[in-house]
């Protein structure tokens, strides 16, 4: 008998040009275009496998151990839907591959992080998902094409279909078909590039990105402006900073555009309040580093930001990884605040078995 299952698994990304607001909530359609930075370290992944069978009765789904109701019309059911529509096709054109896409399919996730606790689950999550039922369907693995479903299940999942730097092109179409993430640079182009991740608070955030992003689009004027005089222009000069490994920019664009997110956070109404007393002191600290360093002639030396969440990634050269740790730990002694404190990336993306 055979056995239809596959495994893969996708890493976390983490965004230096923010996604906040969809302007189709259902196709998960952008108001503007965003980029980030494939973490690839062991520890900050999901791992999906999938399986189709006739026996089973019904698609299902365990994450992290616990079944969740996969609900019709749902985000989950959507990407599954997708996944098998492709995979008929391929059944079509082929009549000689068996007919699996009509089987209901099992599907078992495990992150290796705190889920929801702003590092990104659900990105990593759905890029596992779409990943290990492209391998149970023997899909062709274009990942611009996997992530056009990906991003159905997450926006910000479409990223980490790719590993090293990526941008989400958030496109024109009505009907999202050239709404889908590409590689800007594979991590081979800018290894000296790491990231620190400060794990403030593992608590399940306030307030969902799903419904800040749809109060920020109802009430921020300040969105308004991000989306039609800011990001472009920062989409094309972080792009070309990367292409350049000039850090420097890298590192002011990045800073710069978290900033403008948490602006707009706050500018909505009722405002969102993403980072407290101690994602502040992180950056008072960051902001005093480079300051000191430019002081003595030289330029930027890290830079941080911030999602929906209190958790902080610094990225900086490899050299000054070691420095910004001492100073996390000299600033911050209370270092139970800092809970798997560290990770360096070293992106190589999604992996199938
Ligand atoms: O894909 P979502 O719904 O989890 O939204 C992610 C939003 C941010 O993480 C704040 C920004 C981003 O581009 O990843």
């Amino acid at each position: 008998m055979t056995v239809y299952q596959a495994t893969a698994s996708a890493p976390v990304n983490i965004a230096c040009i923010k996604y906040w607001g969809k302007r189709d909530t259902k196709l998960i359609l952008p108001t503007n275009s965003s980029l980030s930075v494939t973490l690839d370290q062991d520890h900050l992944r999901s791992t999906t496998t999938s399986r189709a069978d006739p026996s089973f009765q019904k698609d299902r789904l365990w994450l992290n151990g616990d079944e969740e109701e996969i609900k019709d019309g749902g985000r989950m059911a959507t990407c599954i839907k997708e996944m098998k529509a492709l995979r008929r096709q391929l059944e079509d054109k082929d009549p000689s591959l068996p007919k699996i896409s009509g089987y209901p399919v099992h599907i078992c996730s495990r992150n290796n992080f705190p889920t929801a606790a702003g590092l990104a689950s659900s990105a990593s999550g759905f890029a596992a998902l779409v990943a290990s039922l492209a391998a149970l369907y023997q899909l062709p693995t274009d990942a611009s094409r996997l992530s056009l479903i990906a991003r159905q299940g997450s926006g910000s999942a479409c990223r980490s279909l790719f590993g090293g730097f990526v941008a989400w092109q958030m496109g024109e179409r009505p009907d999202g078909s050239d709404s889908y993430a590409v590689q800007v640079a594979p991590r081979e182009h800018w290894p000296d590039i790491h990231a620190l991740i400060c794990v403030v608070s593992d608590d399940k955030k306030g307030t969902s990105s799903t419904s800040g992003m749809q109060r920020t689009v109802e009430t921020s004027t300040l969105l308004q402006h991000r989306i039609k005089h800011v990001v472009p222009e920062r989409m094309r000069a972080i792009s070309e900073a990367i292409l350049a490994r000039d850090f420097d920019a890298f590192a002011r664009i990045t800073m710069q555009d978290s900033n403008q997110f948490h602006a707009v956070a706050l500018d909505t109404d009722p405002p969102i309040f993403y980072m407290n007393d101690v994602s502040r002191a992180i950056i008072a600290l960051i902001v005093e580093y480079n300051r000191v360093a430019i002081a003595n002639g030289g330029k930027l030396r890290a830079a941080y930001t911030y999602d929906a969440g209190p958790n902080a990634v610094i990225y900086a050269p490899k050299e000054n990884i070691k420095e910004i740790v001492e100073l996390i730990v000299k600033y911050f002694p209370q270092a139970d605040a800092f809970k798997d404190p560290f990770g360096v990336f070293d992106g190589k993306g999604v992996t199938g078995k």
